[in-house]
C-alpha cells in the first residue's frame, strides 16, 4: 500500500496569508541582515578539513533564505562542492521555492533533493539517513509534534563540526505572549501546544547539548490591525493568529481581548504607528 504524503497547514489561504505577512513585514530582511554577519564565521568552522558540505532545509517554505544561505556558503566555501536537501511539507511554497533556485544563476551547480514530506514523516519514514554539516529549521518548529525528539533526530544527522540552527520567536517577546495568553483559542490541531525558544532551550538541556543563542529584532507595523474595515489588518490578524479568517474564527469577545493584550502588552508606539515586538531567537546547536 502506498504511504500517504501529509502536507502541512501552508496550502491555499495559510500560503497567501504568508506571504502578505512576508510583504507587510520585514522578518525576511532582518533574520538576512542578522545571518550574513553571523554565518560566514560559522561556515568556516563547518567546512574546516571538509572536501564537500551537505545543507539541509526543514520546513523552507518558498526558499527566499535558503537561497541566500546557499550564495553565502558558495562565496564563503568557494573550492567546495555543495548539496542540498529539503524537507517541506508544502507543494505549493516548494513550487515556489523550486522556481526561485531555476532563476538564480549562482544556484544551478548546486544538485539540489527535494522531500515532499512533513519533518515527523521524514523522521519516521525515512531509512537511509544521510549526514550534513548544516541543517537549518527557520520559523518551523511550532508545527512539530515533539520538539525534543526533532531536535534529537537532527543533531544526530549532523556531521563533525556541523551546525544545527533553530529561528523561533523568543520566550517572553510578543508572539511568546499571545500564543500563551490565548492558548485555548489559538492551539489547534496543527499546533497542539506552542513552543518558543524556551522550549527548545528546555530540550537542549535536557538532550545536553551544547548550544549558542543569539537575539534577532523583529518589529513589524500593526497599526491597521485596529481597523476592523482594513483588509490588511484583518489578513495579518489571520496570519498572526494562524485563522483563516479574524472575524469568523473568535467570538467579539476574544477579539477584542487579543486587540487588547497586541495593543497593551506586545507592541510599541512610535511616530502614529504601532509596531509589534516579535523578537527571535536564533540558536545554533553543535554537533
Ligand atoms: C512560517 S513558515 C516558514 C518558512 C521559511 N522557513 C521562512 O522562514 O520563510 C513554516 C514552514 O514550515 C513548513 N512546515 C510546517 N509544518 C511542517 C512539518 N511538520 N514538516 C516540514 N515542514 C513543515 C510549512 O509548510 C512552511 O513552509
Amino acid at each position: 500500500m502506498a504511504t500517504e504524503i501529509k502536507q502541512s497547514m501552508y496550502e491555499g489561504i495559510e500560503v497567501q496569508h504568508f506571504q502578505f505577512f512576508l510583504q507587510n513585514s520585514d522578518e525576511h530582511e532582518g533574520i538576512l541582515q542578522f545571518l550574513l554577519k553571523y554565518l560566514p564565521e560559522q561556515f568556516k568552522r563547518i567546512s574546516a578539513d571538509k572536501s564537500s558540505l551537505g545543507v539541509l532545509g526543514v520546513g523552507s517554505g518558498g526558499g527566499e533564505l535558503d537561497v541566500k544561505m546557499l550564495s553565502l556558503l558558495q562565496s564563503t566555501c568557494s573550492s567546495l562542492p555543495i548539496t542540498a536537501d529539503i524537507i517541506e511539507g508544502s507543494t505549493e511554497l516548494l513550487a515556489n521555492f523550486k522556481a526561485l533556485v531555476a532563476m538564480t544563476d549562482n544556484l544551478q551547480k548546486i544538485p539540489f533533493t527535494w522531500h515532499v514530506m512533513l519533518s515527523e514523516d521524514y523522521r519516521k519514514q525515512v531509512k537511509d539517513l544521510k549526514k550534513y554539516d548544516f541543517i537549518h529549521m527557520i520559523q518551523m518548529i511550532y508545527y512539530v509534534d515533539d520538539v525534543t525528539e526533532t531536535i534529537k533526530f537532527y543533531h544526530n544527522i549532523l556531521k563533525k563540526n556541523g551546525r544545527l540552527m533553530i529561528i523561533i520567536e523568543k520566550a517572553s517577546a510578543a508572539g511568546d505572549i499571545l500564543w500563551r495568553t490565548f492558548s485555548k483559542e489559538l492551539c489547534n490541531e496543527t499546533i497542539p501546544v506552542y513552543y518558543s525558544s524556551q522550549d527548545v532551550v528546555a530540550s537542549l538541556k535536557t538532550l545536553g547539548l551544547k548550544y549558542e543563542e543569539h537575539f534577532i529584532p523583529n518589529t513589524y507595523d500593526i497599526t491597521e490591525c485596529f481597523d476592523h474595515n482594513s483588509k490588511t489588518g484583518q489578513r495579518l490578524l489571520a496570519f498572526m493568529t494562524a485563522s483563516n479568517d479574524f472575524s469568523q474564527s473568535f467570538t467579539p469577545q476574544i477579539r477584542a481581548d487579543i486587540l487588547n493584550l497586541l495593543r497593551n502588552k506586545c507592541s510599541a508606539e512610535k511616530e502614529g504607528r504601532i509596531y509589534f515586538n516579535s523578537g527571535l531567537s536564533l540558536i545554533c546547536v553543535h554537533a
